[in-house]
């Protein structure tokens, strides 16, 4: 029986199968270009279903709809060829039928129940955590990994990423000396595994250890930046080192050379250039005409939602440049989808139409509209995905917003929090600072 290099079974041939093994250990590291390698394949070996599932499934996972017509002819190939697959493969198309459905519970489900029948299968591992990512859910970011690796040894092909997996999980949870001691242990393994410097970024970034991060980005980027196609969003964590550092000039010189090289070509390089121009803009930093690079991405994107996540980072562009009818069709995509059906209805109801309606309340100037819209939501945004280190820009946009409303027990709360996390950050100091001047109304 053929397999793969962890001894899954595939229907495919001997050969393919070796050609996907490479194009999946790409993946795990983020790697550029498992697709196009899995295209060489496909034009050589078109009835390869897994070929054509696991094409599916990576689009699937890009939650971006300039990917959708890609997606649905992957899609539409491995159906074609599902009757000759195998059952593990069918399961994967499955799960990418699921998603492209606008169903993501239910494909993160598939791909979890793929691990748990095969568990050294270390893509389905993957998937189901990119699906549990999208959704937000963080305990299962942890034991969907947890779950499998007794079954794992120390020395099976990728036992490092799933170590970095774990880390993330880890991480996500709050478990920060565990999630640290993992992913350092993955990037000593393999410094080419982006997912485990990432998790390390994201405990230092929990934690506030902005000087430590910035050395941690730097010594370890030799090994996560080249040929990457993640590497832009551990560049923008470490732009968020540098702001938390008050180093501006350096956030803005990451977003010039690292966030922004890839052109924002896909949706999630958006997310980055959005959420991290919106924490200068919101600071009231000059960012220049850089919004000018970001905003394009999203007003190709505006009118096709399928995650209220890019969505709501679509929102702080055309907040920040002043584009009323942009913001309304936002605001106009968003509420189609809260009537329609699948797991972005939910999350486009509860948390993206009151953080759009939030952040343009910021953008004109009614600030305490702003902390009203957005305070509610903050303790349920996970319900619409990302990880807590994204979502901090509502926490974020609520300092400035509750200070620029004159609400003084507000500021005062809001600021509470932050130094609470990062005490020693220059931002959250200088929140500190300017709520203690926010004079409390006299009560008539
Ligand atoms: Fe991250």
């Amino acid at each position: 029986m053929t397999t793969d290099i962890r001894g899954n079974p595939l229907s495919c041939t001997d050969a393919a199968a070796r050609r996907l093994d490479g194009a999946i250990a790409k993946f795990h590291a983020y790697l550029a270009d498992p697709i196009a390698d899995i295209d060489a394949l496909l034009a050589e070996e078109p009835d390869c279903v897994m070929g054509h599932a696991i094409r599916a499934c990576i689009l699937a996972t890009t939650t971006d709809r300039a990917f959708d017509e890609e997606l649905r002819s992957s899609l539409a190939a491995a159906q074609r060829l599902a009757p000759r697959a195998n059952a593990r493969e069918r399961a994967y198309v499955a799960a990418a039928r699921h998603w492209a459905d606008g169903d993501l519970q239910a494909a993160t489900e598939a791909w979890g129940r793929i691990a748990i029948d095969h568990p050294t299968d270390l893509l389905a591992v993957q998937f189901a955590q990119l699906g549990d990512f999208f959704l937000g859910q963080s305990q299962m970011l942890r034991d969907r990994v947890a779950r499998v690796m007794p079954r794992w040894h120390r020395d099976m092909p990728g036992h490092g990423f799933l170590v970095g997996m774990h880390a993330f999980g880890l991480e996500e949870c709050g478990d920060y000396a565990a999630a640290e001691a993992a992913g350092r242990e993955a990037v000593a393994r393999n410094p080419q595994d982006g997912w485990a410097a990432h998790a390390v970024a994201h405990v230092l970034e929990m934690q506030g250890r902005a000087a430590e991060g910035v050395v941690f980005m730097n010594e370890t980027s030799s090994g996560w930046s080249p040929d990457s196609m993640f590497a832009y969003h551990n560049w923008w964590h470490l732009a968020l080192f540098c702001i938390d550092r008050g180093d501006i000039a350096g956030a803005l010189r990451l977003f010039d050379e690292r966030v922004s090289a890839g052109g924002f070509g896909q949706a999630l390089e958006a997310i980055d250039g959005s959420a991290l121009l919106w924490r200068l803009w919101v600071l009231g930093h000059d960012v220049g005409d850089r919004w000018s690079r970001v905003a394009p991405a999203w007003s190709a994107r505006i009118a096709h939602g399928i995650y209220a996540f890019n969505d709501v980072h679509a929102m702080m562009a055309f907040v920040a440049t002043g584009d009323d009818a942009a913001q309304r069709e936002v605001v106009a995509t968003l509420e189609r989808a809260a009537l329609g059906q699948g797991t972005n209805a939910m999350m486009s109801r509860d948390v993206g139409l009151p953080l759009v309606r939030g952040l343009a309340a910021f953008g004109q100037g009614d600030h305490a509209g702003a902390v009203a819209h957005i305070l509610p939501v903050r303790g349920i945004a996970n319900r619409f995905g990302g990880s807590h280190a994204q979502r901090d820009v509502l926490s974020w946009t609520l300092c400035e917003a509750a200070i620029r409303a004159g609400d003084a027990p507000m500021a005062e709360a809001m600021v509470a929090e932050r130094l609470a996390l990062k005490e020693g950050s220059p931002v959250a100091q200088g929140w500190a600072a300017r709520a203690r001047t926010v004079k409390q109304p006299v009560a008539a």
